[in-house]
């Protein structure tokens, strides 16, 4: 592995942990307006002191996240689907010459292993590796679900090694039981996505499980930005990631800073 990978791999895993909190707010690309994210960067702007990277589209990104931001950019490469269709028929859908010229630090896609759109996908990945690989940039592979798919380890399992097996860096997959088998079965870090948005408490349950299984961090959008306490979650999640927290210790680091912070004002319907 270059140098130049390797130093991006270590802006996104912390070197002194090996692990990341990821704060993932490219949601839009097909779910459209995403609740919480209507205007990104008031979303992010108090939560990314306390994120490792930030995963997003290249249009967020130039749009609303200033360039002077200090914070290593995950960015989404494939699209092309929304969620009024059929999901899986994702496609690239940025060039990787311009994830350079946005400095991004990694570069992911999704794929939809045991969908219609398996083949394709699988196929995307193997090139966006090659790209990544040219210019020294990693891959991260994202094991997305289908409308119809379940979230076993059986599947998830499946889709994470076929991602190894094509030269991902790293793979985001769900957190479900038997988790420890697809670590031992994925040879490279993974992460977990959280999913809709849950209880606080069961969120950091889900993120301490993960972490105690093997995971290598996780990629968070909904549970933090969606949160009665964005900047509670985010620092309660990381306590779990990067300082080996158990659950009550990092529920109350979040009930502490909800405690300290003006009540949200309610949304309009
Ligand atoms: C989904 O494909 C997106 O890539 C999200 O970034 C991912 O699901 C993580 O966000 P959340 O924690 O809200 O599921």
């Amino acid at each position: 592995m270059d140098w130049g990978m390797k130093n991006r791999l270590s802006r996104i895993f912390r070197p002194e942990t090996g692990r990341t909190l990821m704060l993932a707010i490219d949601h839009g690309y097909f779910l459209g307006p995403t609740s919480g994210l209507e205007e990104p960067y008031e979303t992010v702007k108090d939560l990314l002191p306390h994120a490792n990277s930030l995963m997003l589209t290249r249009g967020v990104l130039r749009s609303c996240i200033p360039p002077e931001t200090d914070i290593p950019i995950v960015l989404r490469m494939s699209g092309g689907t929304s969620i009024l269709r059929e999901l899986s028929a994702e496609g690239l859908t940025v060039a990787v010459e311009d994830a350079i010229r946005l400095n991004a630090s990694a570069i992911t896609l999704s794929i939809f292993v045991g969908e219609e759109g398996e083949r394709e996908t699988l196929l995307n990945l193997a090139r966006l590796i090659d790209a990544g690989q040219e210019h020294g940039i990693p891959v991260l592979a994202v094991t997305a679900v289908g409308k119809n798919m379940n979230r076993d380890a059986r599947y998830l399992g499946l889709a994470c090694r076929i991602s190894a097996e094509l030269g991902a860096h790293m793979v985001k997959t769900y957190y479900c039981e038997g988790f420890e088998e697809i670590v031992r079965n994925t040879p490279v870090p993974l992460v977990i996505a959280g999913g809709k948005k849950r209880p606080e408490r069961d969120a950091l349950q889900m993120a301490s499980d993960a972490i105690q299984c093997g995971a290598s961090g996780v990629d968070m959008g909904r549970n933090i930005f969606q949160s009665d306490s964005p900047v509670g979650m985010i620092k309660a999640v990381r306590s779990i990631v990067q300082e080996n927290r158990g659950v009550k210790e990092a529920f109350e680091i979040y009930q502490e800073e909800k405690a300290s912070s003006p009540a949200l004002e309610p949304q309009p319907a």
